[in-house]
């Protein structure tokens, strides 16, 4: 007797529940192979259903080689439809992961590069989406070009230039999925095994993983606190391109100076490589005047990255990248083969969004919050560490660093001070490529963390520290 059980309350149709029933038995083994199964009729008139339901369900089990049939003698389970099931700890860890979760939800976090989630401008962003959803072709909803919609591309020249010095056109732009990928690309255009790559160091560790999976030597030059130490470029290397993040160095924080922008691209000009600018939050400058780009300085040799992770939210994943004009078609054909194109209606609510001035808006306003947090988190370490703290790399962004004295931030040290004190910090050494220099400094996020939390974790630390 097959047992199965029909429940007409139920928002799955009848066919479905039969088949999905019986699909289970076989796949668990409670039915073998070779097993008869009831005829229709009297399926049916067991379960209080029309033949039709059991034909049906029948038929598609046949389709799809659960069963067969056996003229004159039935219906039977196919051979090799038995899947072994492997034992489940999902909703045994259930609880664990929920407790997992509530600790962390204690933990004060000072991971850098987060906006302020709870200020993203939902009710403008979803007014536009909607508005985008509503009014746009249906041939938008269908594949589109690589590099990106030109509204959004449009608007974004534009707005680069008023805001930037950014010099382009258009048709240089190519929209990613955030940055991240905009280094993939680059890497994937630019770089062979065995070619060189100068950076920074530090510099971030996903940066350094993206370019060293492409095969490449990553050739370090150290960072002071004004960014790369151009004396120290090294005149034997050729490199692909030199990448730099000159607004805001990540993570000690420094502002390349002019002189060392412009012995950088002397130095590119005669090794004749690109320059890659890694633009990520350079819109919250907190003192001084804004930066101008380093890509306006020379177009044809700067590639310059930029995202909308810091200034909106990196749950977006948009960001873009400017190119000189001998790289654009391959960058192009490159997105294509990577993923075809960014998601369509989330660029033009964004292209509507920054021609609408909602996004300098938005920024304005976000300059003022940051600028206050980064005062705030200053006056709690001067306050809780005295002289015994150095703070540099706060011109900028959404971060800062601090240097301690006679202390060593070794991964052990700071997952001890996350379990007891319940502060999460991140040592600068982590993205550093020569070890040892940097072992006395963190990177403090403050972005997402309110004056409370800024004020608390930074007691926290103190009470770790002592
Ligand atoms: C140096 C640097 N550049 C760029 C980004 C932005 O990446 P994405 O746009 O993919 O979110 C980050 C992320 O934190 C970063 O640390």
């Amino acid at each position: 007797m097959l047992w199965l059980s029909i429940d007409r309350t139920l928002d799955v149709p009848l066919i479905r529940q039969v088949y999905e029933q019986i699909r289970t038995k076989i796949l668990n083994g409670e039915l073998a192979a070779g097993e008869c199964l009831p005829p229709t009729r009297e399926l049916a008139s067991n379960l209080g259903v029309s033949r039709n339901v059991i034909l049906e369900a029948y038929e598609q089990l046949l389709a799809e080689g659960y069963i067969e049939t056996r003229p004159g003698s039935g219906t039977f389970v196919a051979e090799g439809a038995y899947l072994h099931q492997q034992e489940k700890t999902d909703s045994q860890s259930f609880l664990e992961r929920q407790q997992i979760k509530e600790e962390i939800n204690d933990i004060i976090d000072f991971r850098s590069g987060i906006p302020a989630l709870n200020m993203f401008p939902r009710q403008k962003w979803g007014q536009m989406a909607k508005q985008v959803c509503a009014e746009t072709a249906h041939s938008i909803l269908g594949y589109d070009n690589p590099e990106g919609r030109i509204e959004l591309r449009y608007v974004l020249s534009q707005y680069l230039k008023r805001t930037r010095g950014v010099e382009c056109h258009p048709d240089q732009l190519v929209i990613t999925s955030g940055a991240t990928q905009a280094f993939s690309l680059l890497a994937k255009l630019l770089l062979s095994p065995g070619d060189e790559v100068i950076v920074e160091d530090p510099i971030t560790k996903e940066i350094q993983t993206i370019f060293s999976l492409s095969g490449a030597v990553i050739c370090p030059v150290p960072v002071d606190e004004q960014g790369m130490k151009m004396d120290l470029l090294p005149s034997d290397r050729k490199p692909s391109f030199i990448f730099v993040t000159p607004s805001h160095q990540f993570p000690l924080g420094g502002t390349l100076p002019i002189q060392r922008r412009i012995q950088l691209i002397q130095f590119a000009r005669k090794v004749d490589c690109y320059i890659v600018e890694d633009d990520y939050d350079s819109e919250f400058r907190h003192q001084g005047a804004p930066i101008h780009s380093l890509q306006g300085l020379d177009p044809n040799r700067v590639i310059y990255i930029g995202t909308f992770s810091k200034i909106l939210s990196p749950a977006l994943r948009l960001g873009y990248l400017i190119l000189p004009p001998a790289l654009i078609k391959r960058c192009q054909d490159l997105k294509w083969f990577t993923d075809l194109h960014t998601p369509s209606l989330e660029q033009l609510t964004l292209a509507r969004f920054i021609d609408e001035r909602h996004l300098e808006r938005h920024i304005r306003k976000m300059k003022k919050i940051y600028k206050a947090r980064r005062d705030y988190v200053k006056k709690c370490l001067i306050e809780q560490f005295g002289d015994t703290v150095k703070i540099f790399g706060d011109s900028t962004g959404l971060h800062l660093v601090a240097e301690f004295q006679n202390i060593v931030f070794l991964d052990q040290v700071v997952n001890e001070i996350m379990k007891k004190h319940k502060v999460k910090i991140y040592p600068v050494e982590v993205h550093a490529i020569q070890k040892g220099i940097h072992q006395n400094k963190i990177i403090l996020g403050y972005g997402n963390l309110t004056k409370e939390e800024i004020a608390e974790g930074i007691f926290r630390l103190r009470q770790a520290l002592n």
